[in-house]
């Protein structure tokens, strides 16, 4: 059966106002998908990346954004045995979210417990996926560690949190906006404001040791300061480039000087000084049996207590410039969801 559809384009490069809501019409139901009446679409750093013209693994324009959805199954495709309608389920979306429904693979979705709220499911897929990737997955992380995360306060910052603290971190360092210093703390972090010289503040902090762990999503020479920050044995976890954007608008120069300032890591400084380097894109990250584990870890950690996402603001769709903006001006603690049904 054919569906009446909202869903939010980007149109072009552009500034939040550029986002276009618009009806469409979604065709009938393939045989092996289901379609999810959202609830609430997550918003990411990346979405406002992608509008900009500054993510290389963006689609073409125009396309609608948005890697995750809360909703419920309204139709299952006539090969679909493992879902029902009216299940609620979380789904990774990797574009396209941002829409009053959408058509999904079965294993993109989660059915939630009773327990989820649909606000806290798509609050969690993106955010807490990176944060276990980076500390769980590649940084095997053990009790007793250190961990250093800057935008500590953002979706990415609060999930990292969450998770250092259930695997048993002894110290868990984050940067933001001097604002959020009380919510930063209240998420059990040591708080240093953004600007203050970081690096000597993780070695006075850890008795002259450095941090095991170093999250950066900034990118350019903040990234070096990062490694400088590290423990011997430490891990450097290179995930994003907000420092390319500067404001609302595009700015390529902003972009170049980003590029241009990140470190060349010399490989025998590494060996000597036992440190590592990861790499982490989860936009093109396409091992879907790990994903697979490290969501069903995440749904059971949440079941357990002991994570629980902070939603920070929920915008309805029609406002999505506005949520988009809410971003930019660096206001959040927590996440930016959509409601989708408004
Ligand atoms: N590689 C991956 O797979 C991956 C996946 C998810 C996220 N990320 C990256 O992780 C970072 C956090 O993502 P998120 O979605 O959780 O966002 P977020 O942290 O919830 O929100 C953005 C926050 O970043 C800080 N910020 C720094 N520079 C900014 C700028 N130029 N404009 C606006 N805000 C800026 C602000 O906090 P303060 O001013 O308080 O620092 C702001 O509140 C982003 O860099 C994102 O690209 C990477």
């Amino acid at each position: 059966m054919s569906q009446n559809v909202r869903l939010a384009v980007y149109p072009r490069k552009g500034g939040p106002e550029s986002i276009t809501v618009i009806e469409g019409e979604l065709g009938p139901l393939a045989p092996d998908h289901i379609r999810i009446d959202v609830h609430y679409a997550g918003i990411n750093f990346a979405d406002l990346m992608m509008r900009l013209g500054l993510y290389g693994a963006a689609p073409p324009f125009p396309f609608t954004p948005g890697y995750e959805v809360s909703g419920t199954i309204i139709e299952i495709g006539k090969d679909v045995r493992n879902r029902s309608v009216g299940d609620r389920v979380v789904a990774m979306t990797r574009y396209g979210g941002y829409t009053t429904i959408i058509d999904v693979l079965p294993d993109q979705s989660f059915i939630l417990g009773p327990s989820m709220k649909l606000e806290a499911a798509a609050a969690m897929p993106v955010t807490y996926a990176t944060a276990h990737h980076m500390l769980v997955h590649l940084g095997r992380i053990r009790e007793g560690d250190t961990v250093l995360v800057h935008h500590a306060a953002g979706g990415v910052g609060t999930a990292v949190a969450q998770i250092a603290k259930a695997k048993g971190a002894e110290m868990i360092i984050g940067t933001s906006s001097a604002q959020k210093k009380e919510f930063v703390e209240s998420m059990g972090m040591h708080h240093i404001s953004r600007g203050d010289d970081f690096v000597a503040l993780c070695h006075e902090l850890t008795n002259g040791r450095g941090v095991d762990h170093a999250l950066d999503p900034v990118g350019g020479n903040h990234l070096l300061k990062s490694y400088k920050a590290l423990a011997k044995g430490g891990k450097l976890y290179t995930f994003g480039g907000s420092s390319a954007v500067p404001g609302q608008r595009r700015n390529i120069l902003a972009a170049l000087w980003m590029w241009w300032r990140f470190p060349r890591f010399d490989p025998l400084r590494m060996m000597n000084s036992n440190k590592a380097v990861f790499g982490v894109h989860l936009g093109t990250w396409d091992k879907e049996e790990i994903m697979q584990d490290q969501m069903k870890e995440l749904v059971k950690m949440q079941k357990d207590g002991l994570i629980e996402p902070v939603v920070d603001s929920i915008f309805p769709l029609a406002d999505v410039a506005k949520a988009h903006t809410h971003m930019h001006q660096r206001k959040n603690k927590g996440k930016i969801l959509l409601d989708c049904r408004y």
